[in-house]
């Protein structure tokens, strides 16, 4: 679906759309199992298809919408960020960091496979994501193209997921104080979504500085909003609900959003910042409508 096309359709319909032309594009920009190695190829495919909420390919799709960006640019913008979150989630899951049995309601890769795949499987995603974004087919400026291919890298490395990753590693059974959790946060989660969201806009164009200035602030709101809300999912709703294993933040004596503030106050904070990423928005009009709309399935979501 394009830009646009979309704007007759309801949130849930634009949303199930988006979904199926992210799992069409997946399916389309990642190796065949005939293909050698056939079983690396067979996990990579078993972790990516036919499952999750596609939240990052969503917001790529919102954000190209407000910019006219090409459905072809954008499914590969799409894939591309999300093979990078698929790899944090089979690396988060391995015994040497979360240690988890259950994503997506599947086994995790090195549940179902070993723990040598799942390693694979990760460095093999996050390769074919930059294979993917580098793709010139269908490109009208290869300067912008490579501002992209940086703005994933960065999102992904030691200063974006990478780095967040390491200190809720490093954050184990200690207190954090907000501004050390924030910032966890921030990078853990907030860097792809950030990435996402720019990513769809770059699709279309380079933006001027109030948009980014926009786009900046309304990314920064959802980003944290997000893992304030997989915190408050983590400590009030089930295993089957979630897909993934419910209560793993206090059993592994994590900091959380719930840990140092509380449920009620973890919930005001995510609605705070929902508000935040409206207002950030008010420059674009009608037009940033589906921004706005995951803006509320982020905060009000119930996995
Ligand atoms: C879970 O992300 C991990 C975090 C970054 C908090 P999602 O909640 O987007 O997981 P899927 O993609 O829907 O499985
Ligand atoms: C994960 O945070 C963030 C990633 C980079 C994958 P969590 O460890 O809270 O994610 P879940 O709850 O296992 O999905
Ligand atoms: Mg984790
Ligand atoms: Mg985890
Ligand atoms: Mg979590």
């Amino acid at each position: 679906m394009s830009a646009r096309l979309g704007a007759g359709l309801t949130f849930l319909d634009w949303m199930q759309q988006t979904q199926a032309s992210t799992e069409s594009a997946l399916d389309a920009m990642l190796p065949q199992v005939t293909e050698v190695p056939s079983v690396l190829h067979e996990a990579m495919r078993y972790t990516a298809l036919d499952g999750g909420k596609r939240i990052r390919p969503l917001l790529v799709f919102a954000a190209g919408d407000l910019f006219n960006a090409p459905a072809l640019l954008l499914q590969r913008a799409a894939a591309a960020v999300e093979m990078i979150h698929v790899y944090s989630l089979v690396h988060d899951d391995m015994p040497c960091m979360d240690d988890d049995a259950l994503r997506r309601g599947k086994p995790t890769v090195h549940v179902k496979y070993d723990e040598a795949t799942a390693l694979l499987v990760g460095d093999a995603l996050q390769a074919q994501a930059f294979t993917v974004l580098a793709d010139t087919a269908g490109v009208e400026d290869p300067a912008r193209q490579l501002k992209m291919v940086q703005l994933l890298a960065q999102a992904s490395g030691s200063t974006g997921m990478c780095g967040g990753q390491a200190i809720d590693l490093a954050s184990v059974g200690m207190t954090l104080s907000l501004a050390e959790l924030e910032q966890m946060h921030r990078l853990k989660t907030g860097a792809l979504l950030r990435a996402a969201t720019l990513l769809g806009a770059y699709s279309g164009k380079l933006l001027t500085a109030t948009e980014a200035a926009a786009l900046e602030s309304y990314a920064a709101a959802i980003g944290l909003a997000f893992q304030v809300v997989d915190d408050i999912l983590d400590a009030t709703a089930d295993s089957a609900t979630l897909g993934k294993t419910a209560g793993k933040d206090a059993a592994d004596n994590k900091p959380t959003y719930v840990s140092i503030l509380g449920l009620n106050e973890s919930q005001a904070l995510a609605e705070k910042l929902r508000g935040d990423a409206h207002a950030a928005l008010a420059q674009f009009g009608d037009n940033a409508r589906r921004l706005r709309e995951l803006a509320d399935l982020i905060v009000q979501r119930k996995a």
